[in-house]
């Protein structure tokens, strides 16, 4: 089982980044959490991030092979139909993630283009909500699977 780990723009500040909203753990923490769970059960992971929409684009279509797709998209969640469109085009599940709750700060944030298409989405807990989103795509891919 292969799934994309993906982070869109500003997310390679992480760390440094509003440490108030966002923690401290830098995205190479999150990366070795997320390695080490994923060989404890039996995946590989693929990680990319891009500060570029077109970018993030490219890479959903170059790893349409994948099994599922764990994405942060940034602020191009609020914005980005493009992204919405090319993650429709590919047809993987996929399940948005927030490091902030969303729905708790600027009214702006609250609209996601990426919700609809997505399985579902974790909002607001830090570097554990990557950890969860990998336990539950799995089990949604086993599922899927028998
Ligand atoms: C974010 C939330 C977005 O609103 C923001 O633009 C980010 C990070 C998060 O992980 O909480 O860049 O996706």
């Amino acid at each position: 089982m292969k799934i994309l780990i993906l982070n869109g723009p500003s997310l390679n500040l992480l760390g440094k980044r509003n440490p108030d909203v966002y923690g401290n753990h830098t995205l190479e923490d999150i990366q070795a959490a997320l390695d080490k769970k994923a060989q404890q059960i039996n995946i590989d992971l693929i990680f990319a991030q891009s500060n570029h929409e077109g970018e993030l684009i490219d890479t959903l279509q170059k790893n349409s092979s994948c099994d599922g797709v764990i994405f942060n998209p940034g602020a191009f969640t609020h914005t980005s139909i493009a992204i919405a469109d090319a993650l429709e085009s590919i047809d993987i599940p996929t399940v948005e993630v927030h490091l902030s709750n969303i729905y708790a700060r600027e009214e702006f944030r609250s609209h996601s283009y990426i919700a609809p298409i997505a399985i579902g989405q974790i909002s607001g807990f830090g570097l554990s909500g990557y950890l969860a989103a990998l336990d539950l795509i799995n089990e949604y891919l086993q599922n899927k699977n028998d």
